[in-house]
């Protein structure tokens, strides 16, 4: 027979008494992180952190294990709008398995399905890997700003999402899963070993490069389940590419020392995404982006120059994307093989 165990005595030192009440209001939005962000609980650039797990403003407890590296100063991670930015994505989550019409999908040409079937193939790899990018800055994220580790987990939501439906596409209407993407540029962005060096080349380049693609949907998805799922994948990248933008933002605001360190990532990423190993220009990916955009193979030159207007659009929007977060001068050191698509 076991002894009772006996009750402990009572400590009760976690209850603090509330030197500091913090009581937070739900704003019209709800209780956003903005709101419970008030009464002096946001980031700080000069907040005294450590590695442990603790979030900000709970009080540290001497004998928590540290957990790993984690960044030291806010603007290693930082982006303004990131509280915002995951409450968009908590609110506007959607499922590939019921909001896009697939009922609705109809018998096409074979050559029309193929190059769907070829781009949803290749889009189903580079989202699967739009996923462990952030994922694996997840443990650099201090509690200090969780925040930006909860904006990171909804991309990861998106990109499950994402992954998902273009495979979906790929085996909902006869085509099958074709050829394995290129690849190369992705390699890139697993490699980054700086938080920001990982932003910029995935949130701002890659992404960028993506959702000027997915934002030409209505010209290149034969059907309206297409592009609905265009419609739908783009709006979740538009975040994404928000983070990125206003992180580098931030980056320069607080750390203009590091803007040759971007620019040296950027050249490197432009010589091997921006040329003839890239995603984009990969042979299965060209050629059935120019049968779909043409509408077919008999329209195929009508396809190629669609399809230089979207490299045009890509750079253009790139370019500008650069722009708004305080690096306008990436223009006059464009890498050779986008500076055709810049004017
Ligand atoms: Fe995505
Ligand atoms: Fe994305």
């Amino acid at each position: 027979m076991s002894a009772t165990p006996e009750t402990p005595a009572l400590d009760l030192s976690w209850l603090d008494l509330f030197d500091e009440p913090a009581a937070v209001e739900p704003s019209d939005r709800g209780l956003t992180l903005e709101a419970i962000a008030a009464n002096g609980l946001a980031a700080r650039e000069d907040a005294p952190r450590d590695m442990t797990p603790r979030l900000r403003g709970a009080s540290a407890r001497a004998n928590a294990h540290r957990q790993g590296l984690t960044y030291q100063t806010k603007a290693d991670v930082w982006a303004d709008q990131c509280l915002a930015l995951y409450e968009e994505a908590v609110q506007r989550q959607w499922s590939s398995a019921r909001d896009i019409p697939w009922g609705e999908l109809e018998p096409l040409p074979d050559e029309t399905e193929r190059a769907v079937c070829q781009l949803a193939t290749m889009l189903a790899e580079v989202e699967f890997i739009a996923g462990d990018v952030p994922g694996q800055w997840l443990p650099s994220i201090s509690g200090d700003e969780f925040e930006v580790g909860l904006f990171l987990m909804s991309q990861i939501m998106d990109e499950a999402r994402h992954t998902d439906v273009f495979r979906k596409r790929a085996l909902a209407n006869g085509g099958g899963l074709l050829a394995q993407g290129a690849g190369l540029g992705l390699r890139n962005l697993l490699d980054a070993k700086d938080f920001t060096e990982m932003s910029v080349l995935m949130h701002v380049q890659a992404e960028g490069f993506v959702q000027s693609m997915f934002r030409m949907g209505e010209l290149i998805g034969p059907t309206a389940a297409d592009k609905r799922i265009f419609r739908m994948a783009a709006q979740d990248e538009s975040r994404h590419l928000a983070f990125g933008v206003m992180h580098l933002k931030h980056v320069l605001a607080e750390t203009p020392e590091r803007r040759e360190e971007i620019h040296h990532y950027l050249d490197r990423a432009e010589e091997r995404s921006g040329g003839g190993s890239g995603d984009v220009t990969f042979p299965p990916v060209f050629e059935s982006l120019a049968i779909l955009l043409g509408g077919g193979r008999d329209h195929f030159d009508e396809g190629v120059a669609k399809f230089l207007l979207l490299r045009r659009r890509q750079v253009r929007e790139y370019l500008h994307r650069l722009d708004v977060a305080g690096l306008g001068d990436r223009r006059e050191r464009l890498g050779p093989a986008l500076t055709p698509f810049a004017a």
